[in-house]
């Protein structure tokens, strides 16, 4: 039934339980895995802050560079772990307007049947009910989300 899931990954410890249960259920269902890393896009206030105090660490291009070192290692860990459990994966990552849009974005793209995700990621099970990127996802996606908790 499921043939292609997609897992997109913020590389939090939480996420990375969906991305153990996701690598579990293609192995189960014969399905491929494509792996998904959203940027952050640079975030306003890190604007003025560069340019008020010029720290590096805030500057544009390396806030990029950055970004995409985390997402190299995140899904260079993903990979492994399917490899390991025998399951045909791709990863990619991209920069979207937001992590949801670009998760259903690529869902589309690469037809997937299907979305595994945690409910919460980097910021925590506090607070809501469901992160916001997961209750985007759901509100927005066409095809079946797996919300793993
Ligand atoms: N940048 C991202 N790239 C890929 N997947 C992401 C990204 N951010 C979130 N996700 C997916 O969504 C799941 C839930 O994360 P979400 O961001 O909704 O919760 P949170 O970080 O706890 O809360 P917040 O709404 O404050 O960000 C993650 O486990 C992951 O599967
Ligand atoms: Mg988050």
């Amino acid at each position: 039934m499921y043939k292609h899931i997609l897992v997109p990954t913020d590389g939090s410890e939480l996420s990375d339980k969906a991305v153990e249960a996701a690598i579990k259920l293609a192995k189960l269902l014969g399905a491929r895995v494509s792996a998904f890393h959203s940027m952050e896009p640079y975030p306003l206030q890190g604007a003025y802050a560069a340019e008020a105090s010029g720290v590096a660490e805030l500057q544009p291009e390396l806030f990029a560079e950055r970004s995409e070192e985390y997402a190299k290692r995140v899904l260079e860990s993903f990979k492994k772990a399917a490899d390991a459990a025998n399951v045909e994966c791709a990863t990619s990552y991209a920069t979207g307007r937001s992590p949801s849009h670009a998760i259903v974005e690529k869902a589309r793209d690469e037809k997937c049947d299907l979305i595994v995700m945690a409910s919460h990621g980097r910021r925590g099970l506090e607070g809501f009910l469901l992160g916001s990127e997961t209750q985007k996802v759901l509100t927005h996606s066409t095809i079946p989300v797996l919300v793993y908790r």
